[in-house]
Order: C-alpha cells, then structure tokens, then sequence
C-alpha cells in the first residue's frame, strides 16, 4: 500500500485550462488518489466569481482536497480588502472545500505560509518567509512522532532558486529550507513558477525532495506545457530508513486562450 497524491498548481481560475480540468476530474474518478493538492494561485484575480468557479470545480471531488494560498489569491482590485482582509476570500473557498489536517500511514501535510500582501520589494507576488510562519510549521514539524511517515511541507513558492546555489527569490527561502530540512521535512510540494521539477536538495547535514508542479491554466511560461504531478509515497519500511516518493509528471492537453 501507499498514498497517492494528485498535485496540481497555478489553476488560475478565470484564465483556467478547461481541458486540462476535464483530465483532472478524469484522472481522480478513474485512479481514485488518497487526496487533490493545490498549492497556490487558485485564482488569477482573487475575484469573487473566480472563487466560486474554484469552489464549484473543487466541490465535485469526494476526496479530500488540500489548499495553500498564492500570491494570486488575495484581493487586487480592492486595496482596503487586500490590506485589511487578504485571506478572507480563500479563507470561505478553504472552509467549503479543504481539509485542514491531512495525513496517511504513509505521510504527514504540513503547511508553510510564502505569501504576504505586501513587502519592501518589487513584485509583491515574490516569495517572503516571515520569521512567524517559518516557526509555525517548524513546530507543527516537530510535535510529530518519529514514526517512519514522510514529511511533507506544502507551500506556494519554492524556496530554492532554479539553479543550485544560487539567491532564491524567495526571501529567506533558502535558510527556511535548511531549517525545515533539519527539523525532520523530507519534502516540500510547491508551485508559482509553471513549471515541474524534481530534485534533491541539500543543506549541510540534511537534505529535501523539492518538488514543483507545472500550471493547469492557460498561462504558459518557459515554454513548459500545462501539467500536473501525480504522487506516490510510502512510509519507512523499517526505522532509520527512507521513505519513498515517486513523482510521475504528466502533460496536460494542449491549452487554448479563451
Ligand atoms: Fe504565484
């Protein structure tokens, strides 16, 4: 036995891939994974009615989904809101369709905040680990048992840069990944950037497996096609041993602007 995850990212509800949501919806009624991941960027102007397209196409799934917030998810239009508000909208899309806990024999979910309303940067849409969100899921990390089940973080941004050793573009990505690396995550699924990967990486003594799922909307960026990960993990077989995590990515339908 193992878990099986579908992760899919940047669904950009309002400038959605409809065939690549028909394949989705496809894929879980025929294959039945454990759980739908999402992580991030749900919407493409965190309007209400993009929300309740998300919320209607979410619905549909009798498995549990799993929900982190990006960048694109919180209000543009409405400043006041944005600032005052940021999460309201998602927080009603995750209350009428998401878990708020997840976990398997063979894994743990734990969220990791990268989004904020705004930073001392340009874009506002980059990545920040705010010290108070990196010891939430620090802590959620380690109140878990050292029971043989991968850890897995969820988070919108990847923390690393594209190219090992290089800055992240996310602020303080790179020391929140050594951090959560040491407090005992084996994994981290992320999105934002529309484009799948698959690696290990290190920091020091410990290391990860970072793990990105492409785009589901009609967004296309470095000429990666739409896509999605399809995920299979199994807990240590015995203690002092790996889990292990299979990442199968997979191309959606050709996407056509609409
Ligand atoms: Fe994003």
């Amino acid at each position: 036995m193992a878990t099986r995850l579908v992760h899919i990212s940047d669904v950009h509800f309002g400038v959605e891939n409809r065939a690549a949501l028909a394949e989705i919806d496809r894929v879980i009624r025929e294959e039945q994974p454990d759980a739908l991941v999402c992580t991030g960027d749900i919407t493409q102007r965190a309007t209400h009615r993009q929300f309740a397209d998300a919320e209607r196409w979410f619905a549909r799934f009798d498995i549990p989904i799993w929900l982190e917030p990006g960048n694109h998810d919180m209000p543009y239009g409405n400043l006041w809101e944005r600032f005052t508000a940021p999460y309201d909208r998602y927080n009603a899309l995750r209350e009428a369709v998401a878990v708020p806990h997840f976990e398997t024999q063979d894994l743990v979910l734990v969220p990791l905040k990268t989004t904020v309303r705004a930073q001392n940067r340009w874009p506002w849409s980059d990545g920040v680990v705010r010290p108070r969100a990196l010891e939430r899921t620090l802590s959620a990390l380690h109140d878990l048992p050292d029971d043989g089940r991968v850890r897995i973080v969820t988070a919108h941004h990847p923390l690393h840069a594209p190219q090992e050793g290089e800055p992240s573009p996310t602020f303080r990505g790179n020391k929140a990944f050594a951090r959560l690396a040491e407090a005992g995550m084996n994994a981290i699924l992320t999105g934002h950037v529309h484009r799948p990967f698959h690696e290990v990486r290190r920091a020091g003594a410990y290391h990860a497996d970072v793990i990105g799922a492409g785009t589901i909307s009609t967004r296309l960026r470095h000429s990666a096609p739409g896509s999605y990960n399809f995920l299979t993990i199994k807990r240590a077989p015995a203690q002092g041993q790996p889990g292990t995590i299979l990442v199968d990515t997979r191309t959606v339908s050709v996407a056509t602007s609409e």
